[in-house]
């Protein structure tokens, strides 16, 4: 595994002596940083020998770091002596501050915290490592609840440069300052968030998958199609299906129905029955070998895309509702040399296009009074650079269907066409991520310029979502919600006020 192993200390950390309790994948990561931030650390587990093999972990990659001259040996040799054994948890009793990485449930997180309270000082702070558990009900259990806050690392923490920092109800101002000035002494950019449920990231990051999966799920397409749009169009590092199968079925699914019950069943964030059915089939991912793709030595097997069919030219219609969109359009006709009518309606022959946000292709051209039959659906949303989406009526003619895409594919542009859907696959997943980035700056959860740089950082999209709903524009994501929402009468596209009323009034998302 590559690691960030070079000094982070860029001022005095806040606390001298920090404890780890459960030294698993990310105890030993957060003393990894911690020391290389130049605090003495106590490493706990009730394991025997899981610290020492914590200890070796990490050693072994201070001296990778040697060997590729991103470290020196005397600073190497500093971390290392830095890391020291707590045989007990009495042994901890000089930390100022200890951070609990061990099982993710509210009993046990609360048993450690109490004891702790007995061993350590009166003003050492309790952190918690939580993932899905109330930072305020891990407090309650404790004499001293000001003292207790989260601070979630994400896997792998060296890597991932961002840690949440989530005080509970009572938890003082002194406190959170404090550890925040922890996290960026150990080179992580702080998040501050409120104790709700997924705090910050992990709520941002409910729509991607579940707007994916409703789009399987209504047979649009198909899970590789997605991801292709996914990547190509909207700029993500990974599509949905094979970031599903990368974490793990068997976390994912979990993580979507937590934070569904936690939040009494919001439909923003309603789970699919399809990952609860594959998760009991044992299709987990990558680390069974099979998920939504099938893996050959780690390797997913994806079918090479079909080439694109092969059309005469035919005379061309397009019935785009702005003047941008019929530029695009008529330059891209143009390019291909295929005839581009200019009549108020389309001959009897013409190919109709049209570019309805989140609007499905038989609703759009009805609309528009055009023949379903000879309609083809194109979503502008991310222009026509990297992929181009085509969306098909029940009644499109293959005729022209396998004619649009000759025309999208002219130029050797890869192009994916689906079934009718109210809204393509970048609009419907585009527009849920802006809104779900969206109600968290409404409810508070966290500021906005906190939201996006968090959302970058810690799922690597290639913006926040304020700065999506930006990007692509924040009026045509209201609209593509408002004709979703008007078409499935389904609350979970409803849009969240604080979009809304930026949109409305033209004023950036991240506008606080
Ligand atoms: N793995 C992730 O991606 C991730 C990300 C963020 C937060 N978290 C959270 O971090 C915590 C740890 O997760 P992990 O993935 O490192 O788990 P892990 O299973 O890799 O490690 C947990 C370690 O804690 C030890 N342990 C368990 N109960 C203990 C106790 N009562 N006292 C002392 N040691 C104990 C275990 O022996 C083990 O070594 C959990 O709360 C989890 O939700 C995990």
């Amino acid at each position: 595994m590559s690691t960030d192993t070079s000094p982070t200390q860029s001022f005095p950390a806040p606390f001298r002596t920090l404890g780890i309790v459960g030294t698993g994948a990310m105890g030993r990561g957060i003393a990894q940083i911690a020391a290389q931030a130049g605090l003495t650390v106590y490493l706990h587990d009730v394991r025997d020998g899981a610290v020492a093999e914590a200890q070796d972990f990490i050693a072994a990659l201070w001296s990778r770091g040697v060997q590729k001259q991103r470290l020196s040996e005397t600073d190497a040799e500093r971390y290392r002596a830095s890391l020291k054994e707590a045989a007990s948890l009495d042994d901890l009793a000089t930390c100022d501050i200890v951070v609990e990485a061990i099982i993710e449930t509210l009993e046990a997180k609360q048993s450690l915290f109490t004891q702790l309270e007995e061993i350590l000082g009166e003003q050492a702070v309790l952190a918690t490592n939580t993932s899905s558990l109330s930072v305020t009900a891990i407090a309650s259990a404790c004499r001293r609840p000001e003292r207790v806050i989260g601070f979630h690392f994400f896997n792998p923490v060296p890597l991932m440069k961002i840690v949440e920092v989530i005080p509970g109800l009572r938890t003082t101002d002194e406190v959170t300052e404090r550890v925040e000035a922890l996290g960026q002494a150990m080179g992580h950019f702080t998040a501050r968030t409120t104790d709700t449920p997924g705090f910050l990231v992990n709520h941002a990051g409910r729509a991607f998958g579940t707007e994916a999966l409703r789009i399987l799920g209504e047979s649009v397409t198909d899970h590789v199609t997605v991801d292709r749009i996914l990547v190509d169009q909207g700029g993500f590092r990974m599509g949905p299906f094979s970031l599903l199968d990368l974490t793990g079925l068997d976390v994912s699914h979990a993580v979507m129905e937590s934070i569904y019950h936690q939040y009494y069943e919001e439909p923003r964030f309603r789970p699919s029955p399809l990952t609860r059915q594959r998760l009991t089939a044992g299709l987990l991912g990558r680390k069974s070998g099979a998920g939504f793709y099938r893996y050959v030595d780690g390797k997913p097997q994806v079918v090479d895309e079909p080439p694109l069919p092969r059309a005469q030219p035919c005379p061309v219609w397009i019935g785009a509702e702005d003047d941008d969109a019929r530029q695009t359009l008529s330059r891209l006709v143009e390019a291909a040399g295929w005839p581009l009518e200019d009549g108020a309606t389309p001959s009897t022959e013409a190919l109709c296009l049209i570019s309805p946000l989140g609007e499905d292709a038989t609703a759009c051209a009805l609309r528009l009074s055009l023949p379903p039959e000879r309609s083809v659906a194109v979503d502008l949303l991310a222009g026509l650079e990297r992929r181009r989406s085509l969306m098909t009526t029940p009644v499109t003619r293959d005729s022209m269907r396998n004619a649009a895409m000759a025309l999208f594919g002219h130029d050797g542009t890869p192009v994916s066409a689906f079934s009718d859907s109210n809204g393509f696959v970048l609009q419907r997943v585009v527009a849920c991520i802006v809104n779900v980035g969206s109600e968290i700056a409404q409810q508070g959860v966290a500021a906005p310029e906190t939201i996006d740089r968090a959302v970058e950082l810690g799922l690597g999209y290639p913006r926040g979502p304020l700065a999506m709903g930006d990007h692509y524009g924040s009026r045509r994501i209201l609209t593509i919600l408002d004709n979703m929402l008007a078409a499935t009468g389904d609350p979970r596209y409803r849009a969240s006020p604080w979009l809304r009323r930026r949109a409305t009034l033209g004023l950036p998302l991240t506008t606080p």
